[in-house]
């Protein structure tokens, strides 16, 4: 039975004093932006946050498709958000359902058939639209479902971004093209799309305004980035991180996630030239040997790959590399496996995720024959995992001693504590004043484990062993 809405009419703000909404994010940084994007476009209808899910009026699960288990979940937490709702059906607070993100993309009406009592279903592209859902759904008192690729720019359309903290996510580009045969990404994320410049800057401005150090650019194929310069010409991500570096407080740029046969000169001379442009890429490789490459329809070859990064390198020896990995893509033998161990051993990665295939419905590696058993592919992807985690702890010990500048951006676990983010993107734990969040502080490294890092605050004066232009000493 479906909830009645009458409190949900989001142009009056008089009936929506106090509404709260829960946004569950899965998945990608992409999706930690947008739920934080859909909070802003939900704040003027007077929705604030509630972390407990289960007591908001508005719970939006912003869901990935990427892998089954990913997509499964979304379906055991509705069961669980299901009792809730008939709980909560006869009172004050009904519950509204939403999902979004991938699976709804991939999904739409099909989610209404699995779990009927779910409100509103929209796509990664629509959710600047959720006022008009809401609004929809209180006047009909039906589900609405909205999985459309609009023509109108959705950026355009979105509130001021509202950070909460020193380190945040900027979207610059959407969609994929590439079509690997194992992903799901161009189907649910769609075409290629570049935010052009001015709008990029400006977020980026208003950002440092608001007390941000450190942006991570994102899209789905972040490097393929080609935006609109306003005056018929386009930028490439070198190019834009050169006029972001530029941005008054903007002390430290990233940029996730690239696809290696789009890394340009104009890249790697930024990684030569600017010094806020972060020591540290994260360059998913998949696989090691050309035969699967190939299946993948990856465009690159494992040659091409060490070639990207030896030119890399060149630019920035500091340059610290992570990757993803699939293990038992259709086809893969144990020979291909072992391409994959050289090329991670030749390269050495600093993080890495790694993965099994997971068939996804509609791409083309899921018909393909030859599909590995469950139990090679557990067995590679542990002998990957220990290797990387090799790699992962060796590198961790080797910046005990040195000094790493530290942007400090969260409380420890302990009072008076800490925790930060080094250049390499691991995290430093600290003892340190809670008025220093926000800064980047010099920290001499103590301790490495294997997920972190931990250390003593350097007085004024010291030197970092770093690269990072403006950097505040304690
Ligand atoms: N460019 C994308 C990457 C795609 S998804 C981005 O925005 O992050 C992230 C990773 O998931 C991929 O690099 C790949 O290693 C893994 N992946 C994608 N599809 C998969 C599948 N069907 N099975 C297993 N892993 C997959
Ligand atoms: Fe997916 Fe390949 Fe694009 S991994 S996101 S289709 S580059």
């Amino acid at each position: 039975m479906r909830a009645p809405l009458q409190n949900a009419e989001p142009n009056s703000n008089r009936h929506l004093a106090n509404k709260t909404v829960h946004v569950k994010s899965y998945g990608c940084q992409m999706n930690v932006y947008d739920a934080s994007r859909m909070g802003d476009v939900l704040a003027p209808l007077g929705y604030v946050n509630d972390p407990d899910m289960f007591a908001a009026d508005l719970v939006i699960l912003n869901t990935c498709h990427i892998r089954e288990k990913a997509a499964e979940k979304v379906y055991s937490e509705l069961g669980r958000l299901r009792v809730e709702k008939e709980s909560r059906a006869d009172s004050e607070r009904p519950m509204v359902i939403a999902v979004g993100g991938c699976v709804a993309q991939a999904e739409g009406e099909e989610i209404l058939r699995r779990a009927p009592y779910v409100d509103m279903v929209f796509g990664p592209q629509t959710y600047h639209r959720l006022p008009l859902m809401l609004r929809t759904l209180a006047q009909r008192g039906e589900a609405v479902v909205d999985t459309d690729f609009p023509a109108d720019d959705k950026f355009d359309a979105l509130p001021d971004v509202q950070p909460d903290g020193a380190a945040a996510f900027l979207t610059i580009q959407e969609g994929c093209d590439k079509f690997c045969t194992f992903c799901v990404v161009p189907y649910t994320r769609g075409a290629e799309f570049s935010r052009p410049v001015d709008p990029v800057l400006r977020e980026a401005r208003l950002l440092a305004g608001k007390g941000v150090r450190e942006i991570t650019l994102l899209g789905q194929n972040v490097n393929a980035y080609h935006g609109d310069n306003g005056n018929g010409d386009e930028l490439t991500l070198g190019r834009l991180i050169r006029k972001l570096a530029d941005v008054e407080g903007i002390e430290r740029i990233r940029y996730t996630t690239s696809y290696p046969a789009e890394v340009d000169d104009d890249l790697i001379s930024a990684h030569r030239d600017v010094p806020a442009l972060m020591p540290y890429l994260h360059l998913p490789v998949q696989s090691g040997s050309d035969k699967i490459l190939k299946a993948m329809n990856r465009r690159h070859s494992s040659g091409d790959y060490k070639d990207i990064v030896r030119r890399l390198r060149d630019a920035q020896p500091d340059l610290a590399l992570s990757s993803d990995f699939i293990v038992g893509f259709p086809g893969e033998t144990d020979a291909d496996f072992q391409a994959t161990l050289d090329l991670v051993q030749s390269v050495g990665f600093v993080q890495a995720y790694s993965f099994k295939y997971s068939p996804r419905p509609g791409t083309p590696a899921a018909d393909m024959d030859d599909q590995i058993p469950e139990a090679v592919k557990s067995a590679r992807l542990q002998l990957l995992q220990d290797l990387l985690n090799r790699q992962q702890i060796a590198f961790n010990e080797s910046c005990v001693g040195r000094d790493l500048p530290v942007l400090f951006d969260r409380p420890g676990a302990r009072p008076g504590q800490l925790v930060g983010r080094s250049p390499y993107m691991q995290a430093v734990h600290a003892d340190a004043p809670a008025d220093r969040m926000g800064e980047i502080i010099t920290v001499r490294i103590d301790r490495a484990k294997p997920n972190s890092l931990s250390g003593t605050i350097r007085p004024i004066g010291a030197d970092a062993s770093s690269n990072a232009k403006r950097e505040v000493v304690a």
